[in-house]
């Protein structure tokens, strides 16, 4: 039998994001038990069923089949359909929180979880974890925060995703849950006695994951330390994937506008077009002088970009937010080794977007390119794709007819430079080589 860490907790508490990080830091597997209520939840709701009929909801559960796979992220499928982002919707929450009230949805679930638990050393987060599913877990953590806390987590991150719901709304459909996930009859929330409790209302999320991982160390002893080497797992993305052809066509033609406009406003030279991949899927990474370089870069790439942008850009009027959003941006808060933006950029390249990185993190004033953070090889080696490095040249400060110069380099496959793991060596020899790649397009030392 493997190592069982149990993570029960109140919603919204970031167990599930918490529980991600440790595993990975730990090369633990992860596992979300909530996600296979919530796969019921789902699978009922679209039956037409209410959830809290139990009775219909019992008969269900014998045209249900759930599978977790890891690929990189966990993934869930209902009767082979993968349903991991169709899950996480208010409705499906409040709905798992109903049926997860009916014993015979627990009873289904239970053997699935236990198995899962001795085949590996994981983390598994959920509810009863620690009093019913593995009693016997050598670590039992019981994660909380405030209700007010959690619940302004909570709408924080549906405002991001656009959701209209209101604070007051979000609060209370916390304190529903935590009423109905602690006065079921059947293994309610409630902490293990030989749990250990942490509250992160005070705390970041890194602080908290430091936290979970010194009780995992001290209960386990060192012995696992090694295997933290890996990052994340590898999980070559798939180039099968195109990107929909009647966007390439809406993108194609406003991507010439903007060209059309850009080289009557600057006085811009491209150089090393022909080593722009005509697929997506790809990483630029380029130095960063403005909050143009996007655009600059998307100019002669087919296939539309996504990039990363600072919280607070997300934060300014709706409009800019939509339209940053519509133009591929996505929120990453500096500074903090935020494994959610590492899986967001994943899941843009495999839907086969270009993915667009900074490494530097912040813009140049002077033009001369800075350090470069290890995010943008932790990215490409987990996806095993090409990175085309980009050096954007301008002096000064951008302006009408201001020449612009930017030059595509060769790409470079991890592999090639001997990178198939994401071990700290091959991460920092895969940015070594960006950040040369980078300096000397820049620099103008190329042939
Ligand atoms: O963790 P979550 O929000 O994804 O869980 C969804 C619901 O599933 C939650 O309201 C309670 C229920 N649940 C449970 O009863 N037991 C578990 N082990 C995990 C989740």
């Amino acid at each position: 039998m493997g190592i069982n860490v149990a993570l029960d907790g109140p919603s919204g508490a970031g167990k599930s994001t918490i529980a991600k990080m440790a595993a990975a830091k730990l090369g633990f597997v992860y596992v979300d038990t909530g996600a296979m209520y919530r796969t019921i939840a789902y699978s009922v709701i679209r039956d037409g069923i209410d959830p809290a009929d139990s009775e219909k909801v019992k008969a269900a559960l014998s045209g249900i089949k759930i599978e977790l796979k890891n690929e990189g992220t966990q993934q869930v499928f209902l009767n082979g359909e993968n349903v991991s982002d169709l899950i996480r919707t208010p409705e499906i929450s409040m709905g798992a929180s109903k049926v997860s009230a009916v014993p015979e949805v627990r009873a289904f679930l239970l053997d699935l979880q236990k198995d899962i638990a001795k085949a590996n050393d994981i983390i598994m987060d959920g509810r009863d974890i620690g009093t019913v599913v593995l009693p016997d877990a050598q670590v039992k953590i019981f994660l909380t925060a405030s209700a007010e806390e959690r619940a302004n987590r909570r709408f924080k991150e549906l405002q991001e995703k656009g959701d209209p719901s209101t604070y007051e709304e979000v609060l209370a459909d916390i304190n529903q849950r935590d009423y109905n996930d602690t006065h079921r009859e059947i293994a309610p929330l409630r902490q293990a006695e030989d749990a250990v409790l942490v509250d992160s209302s005070a705390l970041t999320l890194e602080e908290t994951a430091d936290e979970i991982i010194k009780v995992i160390k001290e209960k386990t002893g060192k012995k696992k330390e090694r295997r933290s080497r890996e990052l994340m797992p590898v999980r070559p993305i798939s180039k099968s994937r195109h990107y929909s052809r009647i966007k390439l066509v809406f993108y194609t033609i406003l991507r010439y506008i903007v060209m059309g406009l850009y080289h009557l406003y600057y006085n811009i030279h491209y150089e090393g077009v022909e080593n722009v991949p005509k697929d997506g899927g790809n990483v630029f990474a380029s130095n960063h002088r403005s909050y143009q370089d996007p655009v600059f870069i998307a100019i002669h790439t087919r296939v539309p970009l996504s990039y990363m942008a600072k919280e607070e850009l997300f934060e300014q009027n709706v409009l800019f937010k939509r339209l940053i959003i519509f133009f591929g941006a996505f929120p990453v808060t500096r500074g903090k080794g935020d494994t959610a933006v590492i899986d967001t950029s994943i899941e843009k390249l495999e839907m086969g977007r270009n993915l667009v990185i900074f490494p530097e993190g912040t813009r140049s004033k002077d033009g001369k390119v800075g350090p470069g953070k290890t995010g943008v090889a932790l990215i490409a080696a987990v996806a095993q794709t090409k990175i085309v490095p980009v050096g954007i040249i301008f002096e000064g400060r951008l302006g009408f007819r201001k020449k612009v110069t930017v030059r595509y380099g060769e790409p470079v496959l991890p592999a090639e430079i001997g990178v198939t793991g994401t071990d700290p060596k091959s991460l920092k020899k895969l940015k070594t080589k960006i950040m040369e790649d980078i300096t000397n397009l820049v620099e103008g030392n190329v042939n």
